[in-house]
């Protein structure tokens, strides 16, 4: 693997979790309660998941043996307050563990404090819409110091505002829960208050860990629709690019980074959505197959902040086909080689996802570079892991246009 394109030093080149997608237990989370109410619209619960509260060591050491550098996992807020005020020491000590196991293996930690699930006190009080919901958040971000100071550089503060404020604009009963198919017909437009109030937690944040923890570099992570148009659809993918993601994009100016997080493109034509023709390979998610959507998604962030440097925290496939998942890997690898090589400061590439886990209410969907067998919880990586591991340890990337 002597060609491709050459990373710099220290860019971070791992996978990518989150708490309750894979520790499995998370009982005293909003997501538990919603999954497990009578009657709940979920169709699958995430139950054990992959297990990860146990078996974090060995997630951790199978990535590394695969040659990647870096690990991208969250931190359960519902697991270290699970009551209002209690903070669970056990907890907070698991996660300094793991941080500190991260690096004596040689993988950098990157550290979410907040991945789309909250305590369900939290959102019992209102979620983020309740008055003191930041001042929550805050004491929340006082409680996990030791986690930060045991050795993380670069935390992501919330995951996804995009998502989360849609989210919390349907908990609080402002949009319908989607059916089973989610979201393919376009992310429904977030109450503009709830999206505000999103921004001023991660503004707050940001000021608490500048304040607490100096030396780190935060920011957080947006999901990127990579919104296009044909002819007529040009106002509609702009009010949609405006509302769902370009002002948190925007939000996220003079932060240390802004983490990208691409998966497919969104096409509006003059009557809205334009979906993909019948013949156009999709995806396990029923999203488009649309390599081109990563680059497309770094450029459009750079032009939007320019300055801010750039961690691609997640990208990836719902696949069972891992020849997909590599086929798709390389096309959006390819774009990331590209913009790098036009000039676009992109610090790192966390894929999506290192683990088979628990995708939102379905276990359909295999985003993983290790399948986890879901009753015995073995693991076993993927020829895709395999390869991607290369290209993390060869600290390349692989490039059509570019041979160094
Ligand atoms: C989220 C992940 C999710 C992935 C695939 C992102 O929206 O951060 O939690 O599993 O995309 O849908």
């Amino acid at each position: 693997m002597g060609d491709g394109y050459p990373l710099p030093q220290g860019f971070l080149f791992g996978a990518s979790t989150s708490a309750h997608q894979t520790e499995g237990n998370n009982l005293a989370s909003d997501w538990w309660a919603f999954e497990n109410r009578a009657g709940s619209p979920v169709a699958e619960r995430s139950g054990d998941a992959c297990d990860s509260f146990e078996r974090w060591q060995e997630d951790m050491q199978l990535l590394r043996d695969l040659g990647f550098t870096s690990y991208r996992f969250s931190v359960e807020w519902a697991r270290i307050e699970p009551v209002r005020g209690e903070f669970s020491q056990s907890a907070i000590a698991h996660y300094v563990r793991m941080v500190t196991h991260a690096r004596s293996i040689g993988l950098e930690p990157v550290v979410t404090l907040h991945h789309f699930t909250h305590p369900l006190w939290f959102a019992q009080a209102g979620g983020w819409s309740a008055p003191d919901a930041i001042d929550a958040f805050e004491r929340y971000l006082d409680a996990v110091a030791p986690v930060i100071e045991a050795g993380v550089d670069t935390v992501v503060t919330i995951n996804e505002p995009n998502m989360l404020a849609i989210m919390q604009t349907m908990a609080a009963g402002q949009l319908p829960t989607p059916t089973a198919g989610g979201f393919n017909d376009g992310l429904p437009r977030p109450d503009q208050a709830i999206a505000e109030r999103i921004v001023a937690g991660h503004r707050a944040a940001m000021a608490h860990l500048r304040d607490r923890h100096p030396g780190v570099r935060a920011g957080w992570s947006i999901a990127n629709q990579c919104v296009q148009h044909v002819a007529g659809g040009e106002q509609l993918a702009h009010e949609y690019r405006e509302t769902r993601e370009d002002c948190f994009v925007r939000a996220s100016r003079g932060d240390d980074f802004v983490g990208v997080q691409s998966y497919t493109r969104t096409v509006f034509g003059a009557d809205g959505i334009v979906p993909p023709a019948d013949d156009v390979e999709r995806t396990g998610t029923g999203w488009e197959f649309y390599p081109a959507a990563l680059g497309e998604a770094l450029r459009h962030t750079a032009e939007l902040v320019p300055g801010v440097p750039i961690i691609v925290t997640e990208n990836g496939i719902a696949t069972d086909d891992d020849d997909a998942r590599i086929r798709y890997t390389t096309g959006a690898l390819e774009g990331l080689a590209d913009a790098m090589a036009d000039g676009i400061d992109v610090r790192g590439y966390l894929h999506w996802s290192a683990l088979d886990n628990y995708e939102w209410g379905h276990w359909g969907p295999r985003f993983g570079l290790i399948a986890v067998d879901r009753d015995t919880f073995v693991r076993t990586p993927k020829p895709s892991a395999q390869w991607l591991g290369e290209h993390a340890r060869a600290g390349r990337l692989p490039s059509g246009a570019l041979v160094a």
